[in-house]
């Protein structure tokens, strides 16, 4: 049997297979990473959330399975957050593996380990009879809405990015939509957020771009402008280098909510590499979490990232015999994993 290579720096499943990071929080000083999992096989199956704990975003616990899937269930991709009473919410697609029916759903948790799935779910319905139903229509990111209060829903919605609003987390309103292939990449839009930065609101997503055929291709893009409550407003005519990451390996990319600065975290692979998959233990890995900014280039503003490695552990890796090495080049970085062979490698604006 092929003896499965583990990256040293990167997280990766127990057993099974991972794909996008869901649920990104940080609390009472830990770092919370759900996922998009299957453990029963290297390939995607019925979607589960794993679950795994961190201090420092590099060292990961794993912890038991957050949500498992039903016949008429798989829990697609979401969000969460720490309401003002201290429990944690999860966003999710409930996507009904017979019917291709996707709404949006909640779960909640006290001790951040055991969840239960709301009752009254769906807490936003798309069922087919539906006049507005949509055949792609999920990956629920929930924040706070600073410009009217209560909490702002982005939500993918076929080749647009929507936004509802609620004060409660059950009730959602249609507050705005926004189209981002009329201005950049356009496509199936997946995973958006709504970042925040000092200077300008950032709207991020991943987009399959000519979806089905032989050309298809992943992207994530960003735009740069302000949200004003109820839909996003670009400000930055778009270009090309609006993307997140230049590299291969990163999907699904999407923020940590309850932190301080913006920590980014992603799928360290794309579905090409997860087809051409022969691991035969588990398959996929995340991102190493990257710190962002957003830096003035001109008149344009464009999302900088650092890896999150604090020198200690760089210290004690390079006792291990294992190096991390940064490449800079014509405003880019490149950062990669060595151990005996190159691995992982990202780039990024400076
Ligand atoms: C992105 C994605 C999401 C979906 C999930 C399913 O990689 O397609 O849109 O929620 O994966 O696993």
């Amino acid at each position: 049997m092929k003896k499965d290579i583990r990256p040293q720096f990167h997280f990766t499943p127990k057993k099974g297979w991972i794909n996008d990071p869901n649920g990104l929080c940080y609390v009472g000083g830990i770092y919370h990473m759900f996922y998009q999992h299957y453990p029963d096989d290297t390939k995607w199956g019925p979607m589960h959330w794993g679950h795994a704990t961190s201090r420092d975003l590099l060292s990961w616990e794993h912890q038991e399975i957050a949500l498992y899937p039903t016949e008429d269930e798989y829990c697609f991709s979401g969000s969460a957050i720490i309401d003002d009473e201290g429990v944690m919410r999860l966003f999710y697609t409930s996507h009904n593996p017979k019917t291709g029916e996707q709404t949006q759903s909640m779960a909640y948790s006290s001790d951040y380990i055991h969840f239960e799935k709301y009752d009254g779910n769906p807490i936003i319905d798309n069922s087919k009879d539906l006049d507005n139903f949509k055949k792609d229509f999920r990956d629920p990111k929930v924040i706070k809405n600073k410009v009217k209060g209560g909490y702002t829903m982005v939500l993918a919605a076929g080749e647009n990015i929507e936004f509802y609003s609620s004060s409660d987390f059950i009730n959602w309103t249609y507050s705005g939509s926004f189209a981002p292939g009329k201005l950049g990449f356009g496509g199936i839009c997946e995973c958006p957020d709504l970042i925040s930065f000092p200077e300008k609101d950032v709207l991020t997503m991943s987009i399959i771009v000519n979806p089905g055929q032989e050309d298809e291709y992943h992207v994530m893009q960003y735009f740069v402008g302000h949200f004003d409550g109820e839909t996003f407003v670009n400000e930055q005519p778009f270009q090309p280098d609006q993307l997140l990451d230049f590299g291969d390996d990163n999907y699904a990319m999407v923020s940590f909510s309850g932190t301080d600065e913006v920590i980014l975290m992603g799928w360290g692979e794309n579905w090409a590499s997860a087809r051409a998959n022969t691991n035969t233990e588990y398959f996929g890995k995340m991102t190493l979490a990257r710190k962002a900014s957003l830096l003035k280039v001109g008149n344009r503003y464009l999302i900088s990232q650092k890896p999150i490695v604090s020198d200690e552990k760089v210290v004690r890796l390079e006792a291990e015999g294992k190096v991390l090495i940064t490449v800079e080049d014509e405003g880019y970085v490149e950062i990669f994993a060595e151990n005996g062979t190159k691995s992982l490698s990202w780039m990024s604006r400076k």
